[in-house]
């Protein structure tokens, strides 16, 4: 009899989505309580930051030395990240003063739907309408989102197997690593509408990048450049990490998360190892601190003396977070520390701000574009999503 109501408990887990390891999964208390505390500090510092925002315009950073802001407009690739911070932390704190201001924010993000010149759409769209989706769904949001991956999809070239990054380049045909970033929107639109087309194009997209973007050690490229007439491979290069053989940080915590959702979207192992490759070299690599920030780059000569990420732990953490519940448990308990670890260095004076300094933003000290000499040592509106998201995955597992 109990062993019949213990399977029947087990089905009724995995009829709700929840793994074995997220059954088994305990929670640090002292964690889950400076998390709490997280919430509903980064709610008073998103009130802080929502004064300061134009209409029109979305947060990329601010300068603590100068407190200067920069804004962008809808079609920089980080625009939906304010909205979707936003709406995490509704969903944590039930503030409706941030849903209010995420919806005032997609009002002016959502012409995007239509924009073909960017790769960047996941980014864009599904942090900000497939969160507000998630919330509360609504056609409007569907709609928004099947324009967004239909757009998406007009950048694939089936010669090369892959979406095709930055238009207007000394490249042919860029392919970021950042991209594996953008084909959860495309899942998601198969899911929704039925057209496996998009389903396919992501597919696609993974499979080519495994095999061209990666090096025998799982770290990767930032961009492989393509001939769109033959689909060969012209360079591998870096634009945002110190050199084209190196591994830059944020890149590596992208390709982590990207094939982790190619894995959720798909249940294809070959990119559940992928993963897990990419999340042994990053952990087991020598020059990873202790403390789970990465350097910005792997491989920079200055380390230990060059700058950490935050934003590129803030994507490792809520990566490790999901691939946590796919593996095994010796592999999966391993992955649930380092998250740990990242939260709690990321909750320490050291990177979260002081209420009403940093201009609002959560996190201090990330690194967005070290060779052109911008986004140095500031806040970015990213590292505050992934990190709001790191904790609000912590915070569910096994719920
Ligand atoms: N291009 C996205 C990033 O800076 O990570």
């Amino acid at each position: 009899m109990r062993s019949i109501f213990l399977f029947c408990c087990i089905s009724l887990l995995c009829l709700k989505g929840i793994t074995q390891n997220e059954r088994l999964f305990q929670p640090d208390a002292k964690l889950l309580s400076v998390i709490n505390k997280n919430f509903s500090d980064a709610d008073e510092q998103y009130r802080v930051l929502m004064k300061m925002v134009p209409e029109n315009e979305f947060p990329k950073t601010f300068f603590p030395a100068t407190r200067k802001y920069e804004f962008s407009s809808a079609d920089w690739w980080c625009s939906g990240f304010y909205a979707g911070t936003l709406l995490n932390l509704f969903r944590e704190t039930n503030d409706t003063l941030l849903w209010h201001e995420a919806i005032k924010s997609m009002h002016f993000l959502q012409k995007e739907e239509f924009n073909t010149g960017t790769h960047d759409l996941g980014f864009m769209m599904y942090s900000s309408f497939g969160t507000a989706n998630k919330i509360s769904p609504s056609k409007n949001y569907e709609q928004v989102l099947m324009n967004s991956a239909k757009s998406l999809i007009t950048r694939f070239n089936a010669k090369v197997g892959c979406i095709k990054s930055w238009d207007n380049t000394p490249w042919k045909f860029p392919v970021i690593i950042d991209n594996m970033m953008n084909l959860e929107l495309l899942f998601w639109a198969t899911k929704f509408s039925g057209d496996s087309s998009f389903y396919h194009i992501a597919v696609t997209h993974a499979n080519t990048t495994m095999k061209n973007h990666y090096r025998p050690d799982y770290s990767s490229y930032h961009m492989v450049n393509y001939d769109p007439n033959t689909g060969n491979v012209i360079g591998k290069i870096t634009v945002q990490g110190y050199a084209d053989s190196s591994a830059w940080a944020r890149g590596q915590a992208w390709g982590l998360y990207g094939y982790t959702v190619a894995y959720r979207e798909t249940k294809d192992n070959k990119y559940l190892q992928q993963a897990e490759y990419i999340a042994d070299f990053i952990l087991h690599h020598p020059n990873y601190p202790s403390d789970g920030i990465p350097y910005w780059d792997f491989n920079v000569p200055n380390i230990p003396h060059a700058l950490r990420d935050a934003s590129a732990a803030s994507v490792l953490a809520s990566a490790l977070l999901e691939l946590y519940k796919y593996v095994d448990l010796p592999h999966a308990k391993n992955y649930v520390a380092a998250a740990e670890k990242i939260i709690t260095t990321l909750s320490s004076p050291q990177y979260k701000a002081v209420i009403g300094t940093n201009g609002g933003f959560i996190l201090e000290h990330s690194v967005g574009h070290m060779p052109s000499k911008s986004e140095i040592d500031v806040p970015l509106t990213y590292a505050d999503y992934y990190f709001v998201e790191a904790m609000m995955r912590y915070r569910n597992l096994g719920k």
